[in-house]
């Protein structure tokens, strides 16, 4: 079992990753203190395929464990939603030492850690993340939100969770759209802090999608790069802006497009290789750094090019994203792989680089 601490200052937590860990997460639990009551959130998906296994593990390790079933998708990750779920808890009388766990992918992983955050004033909560984008990027680090109707993840909190229990088994029933869109996070590691990651990327790039030892190895150093910059930068006063590589151009590619049109990842797939060309455009990098970005992103099957749409109508949802009103942008852009930097980009230099897509 490979284990990697998240440091927070005085506070700490782990995340474990090991092939069948599904089943040894009433162990694992009990070894870190937790006993009693324990309340499970999924969907019908992820429930009807691993809850059995994971409530068999939780009472075999002495918890009286219950299931809160939520309705799959995005569109439920909502405040009435997450209402629904403290309704449960105060039926089952859950109380401030007894645990939450998450099981399922990003949407499961932020709604229950809001709930956790704030019922009660703020309870345990456990992740065991079953996409690889849940794996990789959301079930370590602690944000954790609902969406609003005027926007996605408006309400939240950051609220780390105690524990993330990733068992790569889980990703076999995962459709291979969403392999690949959890590859694009992954993928940004490898820019973002770690020349090696990428080339080791490249050179197994046909493998990944087989979900073998070289995807395992691929979550592991996600998860510790990750959890790296979230110890530096818990609530995001700098570094952990880097994370965001490629998201502020994909975030405008969901919205533009209606969301659900592009899956989140392929989203940011397209918006990392943006981000490359404007660094190229901007004297950052060479062009090699723009094909080796193309070529990796490409070649685990995901899109580079981006839809078409009118240039004010990119720099006015990318406004939106970032909140800003003022003329200038700030994008993660590429020095080389392995090293990004936020950059103050005006509305010329992004105008120039949609004339030239
Ligand atoms: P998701 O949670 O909607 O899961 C995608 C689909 O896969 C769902 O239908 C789900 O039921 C299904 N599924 C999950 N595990 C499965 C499995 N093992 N086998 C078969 N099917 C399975 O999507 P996601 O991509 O995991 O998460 C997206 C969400 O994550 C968004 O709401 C986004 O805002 C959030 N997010 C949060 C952070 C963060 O730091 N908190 C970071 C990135 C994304
Ligand atoms: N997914 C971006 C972050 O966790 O900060």
């Amino acid at each position: 079992m490979r284990t990697i601490t998240v440091e927070l200052g005085e506070r700490s937590y782990p995340i474990m990753i090991k092939s069948g860990l599904l089943s040894e997460v009433g162990a694992r639990m009990k070894d870190l203190g937790f006993k009693g009551k324990a309340a499970v959130v999924t969907n019908p998906l992820v429930g009807d395929l691993y809850a059995g296994e994971l409530l068999k593990s939780l009472k075999g390790s002495g918890f009286s464990p219950f299931l809160i079933t939520l309705p799959d998708g995005e569109e439920y990750k909502t405040i009435e939603v997450a209402t629904t779920v403290y309704d449960a808890l105060i039926e089952n009388t859950m109380e401030r030492n007894s645990p939450i766990i998450a099981l399922g992918g990003g949407v499961i992983g932020d709604l229950t850690g809001f709930v956790a955050a704030t019922y009660l004033r703020g309870v345990p909560y456990i992740q065991v993340p079953t996409t690889l984008l849940s794996q990789v990027d959301s079930s370590v680090g602690g944000k954790t939100a609902v969406n609003h109707p005027r926007g996605k993840n408006l309400i939240g909190a950051f609220y780390q969770p105690r524990a993330v229990f990733i068992d790569p088994d889980v990703l076999k029933t995962l459709d291979a759209r969403e392999v690949r869109a959890g590859l694009a996070e992954v993928i940004k590691y490898g820019i973002i802090r770690d020349p090696a990651f990428f080339a080791f990327l490249e050179e197994n790039s046909s493998k990944l999608l087989g979900l073998g030892a070289e995807l395992t190895r691929a979550i592991e150093r996600s998860c510790e790069i990750k959890a790296e910059v979230v110890g530096a930068d818990e609530t995001e006063q700098g570094l952990r802006s880097i994370l965001n590589l490629g998201h502020t151009f994909g975030h405008a590619i969901e919205a533009l497009s209606g969301y659900g049109t592009y899956k989140h990842g392929e989203a940011v797939a397209i918006g990392m290789y943006l981000a490359a060309r404007l660094s190229a455009a901007l004297g950052l990098c060479d062009s090699g750094v723009v094909e080796r970005v193309k070529g990796l992103v490409s070649s685990v099957g995901l899109p580079t090019e981006p839809p078409e749409f009118a240039v004010e109508a990119w720099i006015e949802s990318m406004r939106l994203d970032k909140k800003v009103s003022s003329e200038a942008m700030r994008f993660v852009l590429i020095k080389r792989i392995g090293t990004v930097s936020l950059e103050v980009v005006g509305e010329e230099e992004l105008k120039a680089l949609y004339a030239g897509l």
